[in-house]
C-alpha cells in the first residue's frame, strides 16, 4: 500500500489546477498586452498622419505636401522604430515620401483612418492609410497618406506589459501555495492533536474523543473511535471475566477430581475403583457443564453489538430446543408440554441465544419440578410483544431471592452439585441482547412452583 501523506495530496489537488490554469492565464494577458500595443501604435500612426495630411495644400494646380517635424516626432523613443510615409496625389502618384512604403490592400472607406499590416524592406510594419480631401481648380478629390512604422517599440511594449503581469501571477500562485501550506499545517494539527489524545487514552478513566472542541469533519471519526473503544474495553471485560471466572470455578471441581483420582488409584478392589472412577466422571461432566455454561455466559454478554441477527421462527426454534430436552423430562418423569396458538412466529433475533433462553428456563423447570410434576411453555404474541412462558410444578423461588438468582453462581441450594449457577445469568444477558425483559413470580393457579415471564417487544 502506498503510504500517502494528506497534506500532500492536498497540496497536489490544490496545486495542480492552480499551475494548470497558469499558462491560459498567461495565454490570455499576452493577448492583452498585444492589443493594448496595437492600439498605442494605431493612434501614434493615426495621429502622425493626420499632421502630415492637414497640411496637404494644392497651390496652382500643383499638390504640395511638406512633412512637419511633429509627425515623426511622435515616434521619438529611446530606441525608434523605422518610419516611412508617403504621400499620393489622387491619381496614385507619389508626391512625396518613399516610393516602396507600405499600401493598404484596399483603398480606404471614406475618410476613416485604415490599419494594416504590411511590409517595408523586408521587415514587418504596421501602418495606417488616411484619406484626405484635396481642393484643387478641377474639383475635390482625395489623396492618401500612408504612415508605418517598424515594430520594435510595440513588440518592446507587449514584452514589458506580459512580463508584470506574468510576474503578478506567479507571486499570486506561489502566495496561494504558502497559504495553503499553512493552512493546512494548521488544519492538520487538530489531526495531530486527536491522535496524541488517542494514545494518551487512560481505559481506566476514559473520557470521550467526541467533545465540542472538535471540528465537525472530525468529530465522526472520534466518534466511530469511541464507540470502537466503548466496544473493544466491553469484550475486554467480557474475556478477562471469563478467564477470571473459568479460574476460580474450576480449581474447586479440579481438587476434587484429582483426590477422586487419586482415592481410585489407591483402592484395591476394582469394584472400589470403579467407584472413584464413576465419581470422576460426575466430576469431569460437572466440570464440562460448567465451562460449556461460562461460553454460553460470555456469548451472550457479547450481545448485539458483537451477533448478527437474522429473522426466524420463535415456534420451530422453541420445538427445535424442546425436542432435545425430551430425554430429560423422561428421565426426570416430568411432564413436558409446549402449548402455542400459532403455527409460526416471525422474530428477528439471534437463534443461539434463544436457545439458551429456552435450555436454560425449561432444564431449570425440568430439575426442580418433582417425579411426575408438569412443566409447561407457553408461547403467545399480540400488544406489540411476544410472550414466552415457562410454568413448573417444583417449590419455586421465595420472593426475597428472585432478584439474587440472577447473579453468577448464585445457588439456593448449594449442596445440589449439578448446577453451576450460571444458567439465569444466562437467560437474563441473552434476554437483554434482544432488549426483551424477565420477571419471575409464583404460578396463576396458586399451585407451588414457579412461573417465569419473557418479553419480547417486537417493532411492527
Ligand atoms: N424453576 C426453578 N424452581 C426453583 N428454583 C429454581 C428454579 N430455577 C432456578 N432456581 C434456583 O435458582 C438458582 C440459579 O439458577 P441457574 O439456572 O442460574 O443456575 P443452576 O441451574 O444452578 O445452574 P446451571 O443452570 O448453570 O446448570 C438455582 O440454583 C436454583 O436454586
Ligand atoms: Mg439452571
Amino acid at each position: 500500500m502506498r503510504r500517502a501523506s494528506l497534506r500532500t495530496e492536498l497540496l497536489l489537488r490544490l496545486g495542480v489546477p492552480l499551475a494548470a490554469l497558469v499558462p491560459f492565464n498567461v495565454g490570455t494577458t499576452y493577448l492583452d498586452a498585444r492589443s493594448t500595443a496595437d492600439l498605442v501604435q494605431d493612434r501614434t500612426l493615426t495621429a502622425s498622419a493626420r499632421v502630415i495630411a492637414e497640411r496637404i495644400q494644392s497651390i496652382d494646380d500643383v499638390i504640395e505636401a511638406p512633412i512637419p517635424p511633429a509627425a515623426l516626432e511622435m515616434f521619438v523613443s529611446d530606441e525608434p522604430d523605422r518610419v516611412v510615409y508617403r504621400v499620393l496625389d489622387p491619381d496614385g502618384d507619389l508626391i512625396t515620401g518613399y516610393a516602396d512604403g507600405p499600401m493598404p490592400p484596399t483603398p480606404p472607406k471614406g475618410l476613416a483612418p485604415m490599419h494594416f499590416d504590411g511590409m517595408f524592406q523586408g521587415r514587418p510594419v504596421r501602418a495606417v492609410a488616411l484619406a484626405q480631401p484635396i481642393v484643387s481648380a478641377a474639383g475635390t478629390r482625395n489623396g492618401l497618406v500612408v504612415v508605418g512604422s517598424t515594430l520594435r517599440n510595440h513588440d518592446r511594449l507587449v514584452s514589458e506589459l506580459w512580463l508584470k503581469a506574468l510576474r503578478d501571477q506567479v507571486l499570486l500562485v506561489a502566495a496561494a501555495c504558502v497559504l495553503a501550506v499553512y493552512g493546512l499545517t494548521r488544519g492538520l494539527a487538530r489531526l495531530t492533536r486527536l491522535r496524541d489524545r488517542v494514545l494518551a487514552r487512560d481505559p481506566e478513566r476514559p473520557d470521550r474523543l467526541a467533545d465540542e472542541a472538535l471540528p465537525n469533519e472530525l468529530r465522526p471519526l472520534a466518534t466511530a473511535l469511541d464507540d470502537a473503544f466503548v466496544r473493544i474495553e466491553g469484550d475486554v471485560a467480557i474475556q478477562r471475566r471469563f478467564v477470571a471466572n473459568a479460574a476460580h470455578q474450576l480449581r474447586t471441581p479440579l481438587t476434587i477430581l484429582k483426590t477422586q483420582a487419586n482415592v481410585g488409584l489407591a483402592e484395591a478392589s476394582p469394584e472400589a475403583a470403579r467407584e472413584a472412577l464413576r465419581a470422576v466422571d460426575r466430576s469431569v461432566g460437572a466440570m464440562n457443564r460448567l465451562v460449556n455454561q461460562l461460553l454460553s455466559l460470555a456469548r451472550a454478554e457479547r450481545g448485539t453489538d458483537a451477533l448478527r441477527k437474522a429473522p426466524l421462527d420463535l415456534v420451530a426454534v422453541l420445538r427445535g430446543r424442546l425436542d432435545d430436552l425430551a430425554p430429560l423430562a423422561l428421565e426426570r418423569g416430568v411432564d413436558l408440554a409446549f402449548e402455542t396458538e400459532a403455527t409460526a412466529l416471525p422474530f428477528v433475533g439471534h437463534e443461539t441465544l434463544l436457545g439458551e433462553i429456552v435450555v436454560n428456563l425449561v432444564e431449570n423447570a425440568l430439575r426442580h419440578a418433582p417425579e411426575g410434576g408438569e412443566v409447561v411453555v407457553r408461547l403467545t404474541s399480540g400488544d406489540g410483544a411476544i410472550e414466552l412462558t415457562v410454568e413448573d410444578t417444583g417449590p419455586g423461588i421465595p420472593e426475597a431471592e428472585r432478584e439474587q438468582v440472577f447473579e453468577r453462581f448464585h445457588r439456593l441450594d448449594r449442596s445440589d452439585p449439578s448446577g453451576t449457577g450460571l444458567g439465569l445469568s444466562v437467560v437474563r444477558e441473552a434476554i437483554a441482547a434482544h432488549d426483551g425483559t424477565i420477571a419471575l413470580g409464583p404460578r396463576a393457579d396458586g399451585r407451588s412452583g414457579l412461573r417465569v415471564m419473557v418479553r419480547f417487544p417486537v417493532s411492527a
